[in-house]
């Protein structure tokens, strides 16, 4: 039996991994999350079900999902007390996970990564119990998802800003600073992900997604909230900052394709970025939306919002060239799906 581990499995990427799992694998599927901030399965997964056994619930009638509620650092210590916790607790028989995806994290929009940065750093300790704990289990393969706030900011400045490239980022280099704690926790996971191959033989790709965006995700991001805003036909339209700051959309379905890819391919810790390779302002986000909406908006910049860094944007070609892969969906074919997502939010509402 094949059983997948996804921590984090209720938030944005993990639930749409655990969908594609669902849909193209016959496997069990291990789900950790504390819902701090992901959403009970019961609200994703199609004709949901669930039975209660011990202290997780066993979901959909062929029993594929296994959730537990709750830190990932717990299950972390009671599998380094005993390392077949998981096995006998839920009568699981499995030897290793194969895959293990490690979407738990404090993560949040702009207004959290500068609103409390001493609680995004907490993503330091989840990881390091994560790794630590890896190195002893070795599973089959192991996601790290980093980010593109890894990157040094001033690489991303409003006076010199470039497509940012896997080696804009070198361990053996000066390495550059980060965005806040979520970029040096991203950063310091990324190093220790090397060292979890190198040293004790894991199995482990990093991902550096830029501006992952989706139908079902979360509010407090910008590109569901400036779709909802024009489904609303807003006028005028409120933009964080001047809105020239621009980043790098990339639809989850494709940065779901791009992990899948990347772990058949990465096994030494190395990262690649996935985004789209274009910047797109947040001015030109707001058009693409009042066009679909059929409208035109005045702009109303609140300047007192934190925006971040000016310019952050991939350069693609090392993911192209190597692996010949490029997203599917594009910026325009994205927003509108979003969109229609903010029309039926709206009835809703
Ligand atoms: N979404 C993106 O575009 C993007 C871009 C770059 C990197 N990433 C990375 O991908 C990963 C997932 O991001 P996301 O967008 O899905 O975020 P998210 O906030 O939607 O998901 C994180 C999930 O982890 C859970 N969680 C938090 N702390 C936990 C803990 N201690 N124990 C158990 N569960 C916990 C939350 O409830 C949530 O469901 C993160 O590591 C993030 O840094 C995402």
């Amino acid at each position: 039996m094949k059983v997948h581990l996804v921590s984090g499995g209720c938030g944005f990427v993990g639930r749409n991994m655990v969908k594609r799992l669902l849909k193209t694998t016959n496997d069990k599927i291990f789900v950790v999350d504390d819902l701090s901030v992901g959403t009970h399965p019961s609200t994703w997964i199609e004709n949901f079900s669930s039975k209660i056994f011990k202290d997780i619930e066993i979901i959909g009638s062929d029993e594929r999902i296994y959730f537990w509620k709750g830190d990932f650092r717990n299950i972390l210590f009671y599998m380094r007390q005993n390392p077949t916790y998981i096995q006998s607790e839920y009568n699981l028989k499995f030897e290793r996970f194969s895959n293990v995806f490690h979407f738990a994290a404090i993560v949040g929009g702009r207004a959290k990564i500068e609103g409390d940065p001493m609680m995004v750093a907490l993503d330091l300790s989840i990881d390091a119990e994560f790794f630590y704990w890896i190195c002893q289990h070795k599973p089959e393969r192991v996601l790290y998802p980093s980010s593109s706030a890894a990157y040094p900011i001033d690489l991303q400045s409003t006076d010199y800003a470039i497509a940012l490239s896997e080696g804009d980022i070198d361990f053996k280099k000066n390495l550059g600073t980060p965005d806040m704690t979520y970029g040096w926790s991203k950063l310091t996971g990324e190093f220790l992900a090397q060292i979890a191959a190198k040293h004790y033989g894991v199995s482990v790709t990093c991902i550096r997604p830029f501006s992952g965006y989706g139908e079902d995700q979360d509010l407090t991001y910008p590109v569901p909230s400036i779709a909802l805003r024009a489904a609303r036909k807003d006028n005028p339209f409120e933009v964080w900052g001047s809105g020239k700051q621009g980043r790098d959309f990339v639809h989850i379905d494709d940065v779901i394709d791009c992990i899948m890819m990347a772990m058949d391919n990465i096994h030494d810790g190395s990262a690649i970025n996935i985004g789209s390779g274009k910047l797109t302002s947040f001015l030109e986000l707001i058009e693409i939306f009042s066009k679909i909406a059929g409208y035109t908006p005045e702009i109303k910049p609140l300047l007192d919002k934190p925006v971040g860094v000016h310019s952050r944007y991939a350069n693609m070609d090392y993911v192209n060239n190597k692996y010949g892969w490029k997203p599917k969906i594009s910026v325009e074919e994205g927003m509108r799906r979003v969109y229609e997502k903010a029309l039926e939010r709206l009835k809703n509402e």
